[in-house]
């Protein structure tokens, strides 16, 4: 019997101070309209100092493993994509085990920038399959507001915290082509330095701040994200018509609507959530895709793309059928 990864529950988090773009312009030499012009963002939500990723992925866990009928006992394994952990060690994922009341299984975060969850879910799907695991949790979660520079106009109005979390389950893939059909991970470590956090505990007193070439990053984007998407359909003998939603990471909107034309989607099957929540990195895919499962956009059935770039260069997509 062949054995899928099903998309069982999502969950997300975000923190409830919201920050408009106009209260950043009193601090930041910026405006409302050339961050909404440039991105299409408009707000963004910061943390509180309580909420670290660990906290932040734990209530997102919680809210996945509550969707999927799941709980504590049914936890193989914890992912957790961040560049913003609570700690050097342990992981971010074992805080966020303890916090469940998981007491077995594997634990440990991954470090792949703004692609984290697309590789989180490559791994996880690769150890289901292979038998390695039935229930594990995939999480992104992210504090960026932490790691930014405010004197750079340029990238500090970009991003925002938050944290998405899917529970995948192991299930038959004999009878329906339900589950995780394909993800394909990439990297050019060649690009590290235009898009980079120039410090971290193994630097001392250099805790970093993000750093970016906008320019570069969004050529880039562009390329790599429309390959990849040309990847997984090819992959899978699919054509632009069947997918039926497209949930692309949420850097910025004129990227996003980039790959909803390269795919000819309607925007209206395109989930959007940059507007409101910014940049949050390795949450971002995980938390749009919750967003539009929990208000009943994307329904059992639907075939969901999900693609992600970020700084390594890492990216990657996964094509699942919900
Ligand atoms: N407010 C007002 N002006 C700003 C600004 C801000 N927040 N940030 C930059 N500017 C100014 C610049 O100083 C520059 O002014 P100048 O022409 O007088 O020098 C001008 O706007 C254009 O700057 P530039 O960086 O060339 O703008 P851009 O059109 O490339 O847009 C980004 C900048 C960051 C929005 C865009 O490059 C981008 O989205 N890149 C991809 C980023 C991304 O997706 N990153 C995450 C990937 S995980």
């Amino acid at each position: 019997m062949p054995i899928r990864s099903i998309l069982a529950g999502t969950g997300a988090y975000l923190p409830s101070r919201v920050v408009t773009n106009d209260e950043l312009a009193r601090t930041v030499d910026t405006s409302d309209a050339w961050i909404q012009e440039r991105t299409g963002i408009r707000q963004r939500h910061f943390a509180a100092p309580h909420e670290t990723a660990a906290f932040m992925g734990t209530e997102a866990a919680r809210a996945a493993l509550a969707a999927a009928g799941a709980t504590a006992a049914d936890v193989d394994g914890i992912i957790l994509a961040t560049s913003t952990p609570d700690q050097a060690f342990p992981a971010t994922a074992l805080r966020v085990q303890a916090a469940l009341g998981v007491t077995r299984g594997f634990g440990f975060d991954l470090s792949a920038a703004c692609a984290g969850f697309i590789y989180g879910l490559s791994v996880a799907d690769n150890m289901i399959r292979a038998g390695g695991a039935k229930g594990v949790l995939v999480i992104g979660s992210e504090v960026y507001s932490r790691i930014l520079n405010w004197e750079d106009r340029g990238t500090c109005v970009l991003f925002g915290d938050g944290a998405g979390a899917v529970f995948l389950r192991a299930g038959d893939g004999s009878g329906s082509d339900r589950g995780i059909l394909s993800t394909h991970i990439h990297a050019q470590g060649t690009l590290g330095d235009i898009l980079y956090v120039d410090g971290a505990v193994g630097q001392r007193d250099k805790p970093g701040v993000l750093v970016m070439n906008g320019r570069e990053v969004f050529r880039h984007a562009v390329t790599r994200l429309a390959e990849a998407v040309e990847e997984a359909l090819a992959a899978n003998g699919l054509g632009h018509r069947d997918v039926d939603w497209l949930v692309p990471h949420q850097a910025n909107r004129r990227i996003i609507d980039a790959m909803g034309r390269k795919l000819g989607l309607p925007p209206e099957r395109v989930v959007v959530t940059v507007d409101r929540h910014a940049n949050t990195s390795a949450a971002s895919v995980p938390l749009a895709l919750a967003e539009a499962i929990a208000d009943g956009r994307i329904r059992p059935g639907s075939l969901v793309l999900l693609e992600a770039l970020g700084g390594g260069l890492a990216w990657g997509s996964a094509l699942v059928r919900l």
